[in-house]
């Protein structure tokens, strides 16, 4: 078991990273402090393969928990689902002594986390990720929302868990494109703050991709360790905290331009980055070398779906509706070395479209025909 702190002064709280941690669940909260059962909120699939060696654990130690379930997939990340886990909360007698466990992928810790943010104006929550992209990432930092028809995640809160248990032998039943498209925010996460990570992925890529333990496990502690250290530095999002950002600008005008259909938020981030890394390039920020190794490593990672069919005219459009976007001062995060970020301020818009065009242009020349 590793322990890592994500420092924020008063809301200090503890990652835990383990084999097995979901069965011993119970064990540790009571060692936290938690003095009855939580409520558990979770979706059908992952309490199928999960829940059982939860509510066992959890059960010994403070008795049984009940379980809301939720339905599986973003679209379920909406106002009708949350109204339904206030509902069933009010009809538990839940009240502002109450905490509740998130079990599940981002998707789950985003809705359950927002509503222990917003239930009696705020109940304490444990997120127990269940995807690697929940466990190197959306775990990690409070931020918790729900989408709406007009964007994704556009009304959230920030509220963090009292702590965080992630059991890396979950990870062994989820399919392997979810794991994949977890693994490019790790790499994101060693390319912009650690070579060392990015070198042992380049080396250890085979073993994490099957899941081995101790493969794994060195891969999610220390991706939390750089996502809390960059939280921890900037809570709010007021500044560092947008080098995270890296490779999300292209990446979420992709899933935006073709409806979050085509992409897994990860495989989108992995084309971000590679676009990313070919205007950093074209800018002078980065060496040609640096740019071909870091490309090399991100389709060594998987098959990432392809660019066929999308337009200049909707990526553009989508970046435009993008929140974090500013077409008055375009920002975006490049790579000055390999495990170090940079921040660019008032980027050329036109510019900016003209590079997406080319890079459009010359990846739907090199792809193979349908
Ligand atoms: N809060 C943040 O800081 C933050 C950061 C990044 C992403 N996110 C959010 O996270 C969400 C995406 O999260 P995700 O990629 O985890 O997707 P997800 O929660 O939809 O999970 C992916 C799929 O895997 C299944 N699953 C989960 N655990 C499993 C397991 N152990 N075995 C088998 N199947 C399993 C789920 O049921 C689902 O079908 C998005 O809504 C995104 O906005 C939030």
């Amino acid at each position: 078991l590793k322990t890592i702190h994500v420092e924020l002064k008063d809301r200090r709280y503890p990652v835990f990273v383990g084999q097995g941690l979901l069965g011993h669940a119970g064990s540790l909260l009571r060692r936290r402090g938690f003095a009855a059962a939580p409520v558990i909120i979770t979706n059908r699939r992952v309490f199928r393969l999960h829940g059982p060696a939860v509510l066992q654990s959890l059960d010994k130690a403070f008795g049984r928990a009940p379980v809301i379930k939720i339905g599986d997939g973003e679209r379920f990340k909406d106002h009708s689902t949350l109204l339904k886990i206030y509902k069933a909360l009010i009809r538990l007698h839940a009240n502002r002594k109450s905490w509740i466990l998130a079990l599940g992928g981002g998707v789950v810790g985003d809705i359950a986390g927002y509503a222990a943010a917003t239930f009696m104006r705020g109940i304490p929550w444990v997120m127990a990720p269940t995807t690697l992209l929940s466990q190197v990432d959306s775990s990690v930092g409070g931020k918790v929302a729900i989408n709406v028809a007009e964007g994704k995640n556009l009304i959230g809160a920030f509220h963090q868990p009292s702590a965080v248990l992630s059991d890396t032998n979950a990870l062994r039943t989820l399919p392997k494109r979810e794991l994949r498209s977890g693994l490019y925010e790790v790499v994101r996460s060693a390319a912009i703050q650690s070579e060392p990570l990015l070198c042992y992925l380049e080396r250890k890529l085979p073993g994490i991709l099957s899941v081995r333990s101790r493969e794994i496990e060195h891969v999610v502690v220390e991706a939390v360790r750089i996502k809390a250290a960059v939280v921890e530095s900037d809570e709010r999002e007021s500044g560092l905290r947008m080098i995270l950002n890296y490779g999300h600008t292209i990446g979420h005008a992709l899933e935006a331009a073709t409806d979050y259909k085509k992409f897994k938020h990860g495989e989108a981030v992995g084309w971000g980055m590679i676009a990313a890394l070919e205007y950093g390039s074209e800018l002078g920020l980065l060496g040609v070398d640096q740019k071909a190794q870091l490309i090399q490593l991100i389709q060594r990672v998987g098959p990432l779906p392809s660019l066929r069919g999308i337009s200049v005219e909707s990526l553009w459009d989508s970046l435009m509706l993008d929140k974090k976007f500013s077409s008055a001062d375009i920002r975006m995060v490049f790579l000055r070395k390999l495990g170090q970020a940079e921040i660019r301020t008032r980027i050329e818009p036109a510019s900016l479209r003209k590079f997406l065009q080319r890079f459009l242009n010359h990846q739907q020349r090199s792809e193979p025909r349908p």
